[in-house]
């Protein structure tokens, strides 16, 4: 298990499209670990693997308040969405942007656990938002492609601003 280092905007990987896992076998369950810990060291709510670098249908969320219940969806599929609503929404690959997004608020969603195994849900709430944001990652879509040009400009800017300075 390893803490890893997560991808920021603008690196080009982040737009790279993610593969289905195929073969459930210890290099998921790694990747799965890793994610999960990189998950709660950052304190954040979901993570996928692109972000670790891992162009893999994988992602975790944790919604508890106590970082006790990770949970984690392998080529998780949508198959049903409802009330839709205007999120708030933050990435952790997107460091200083907070930005409205329209989402489905209750969904249903088909996927695998690390084992392999399938499972459905129906999310709703935080969740559901939460997996929507995590899935867009998959298609190599960010929170940064959704606002104007102009506020990515000043995003650009400020992000190079911060590097510079760390
Ligand atoms: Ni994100």
């Amino acid at each position: 298990m390893a803490i890893r280092e997560i991808l920021e905007y603008p690196d080009p990987r982040l737009n790279a499209i993610s593969a289905p896992v195929e073969t459930f076998d210890e290099r998921i369950e790694q990747v799965v670990a890793d994610l999960v810990d990189t998950l709660h060291a950052s304190r954040s709510i979901g993570l996928s693997a692109p972000q670790i670098d891992v162009r893999e249908q994988i992602l975790v969320m944790d919604h508890s308040d106590d970082q006790s219940e990770p949970e984690v969806f392998v080529n998780p599929q949508i198959l049903a969405r409802s009330r839709l609503g205007l999120v708030e929404e933050r990435c952790l690959s997107v460091p200083g942007l907070v930005t409205n997004v329209l989402r489905s608020t209750v969904v249903q969603v088909r996927a695998f656990d690390a084992a392999g195994t399938a499972f459905e849900r129906e999310l709703s709430g935080m969740p559901a938002v939460c997996l929507q944001h995590e899935l867009d990652h998959f298609d190599g879509k960010l929170l940064a492609d959704r606002i104007n040009w102009f506020r990515r400009r000043r995003l650009r800017a400020a992000l190079e601003k911060a590097r510079k300075a760390a």
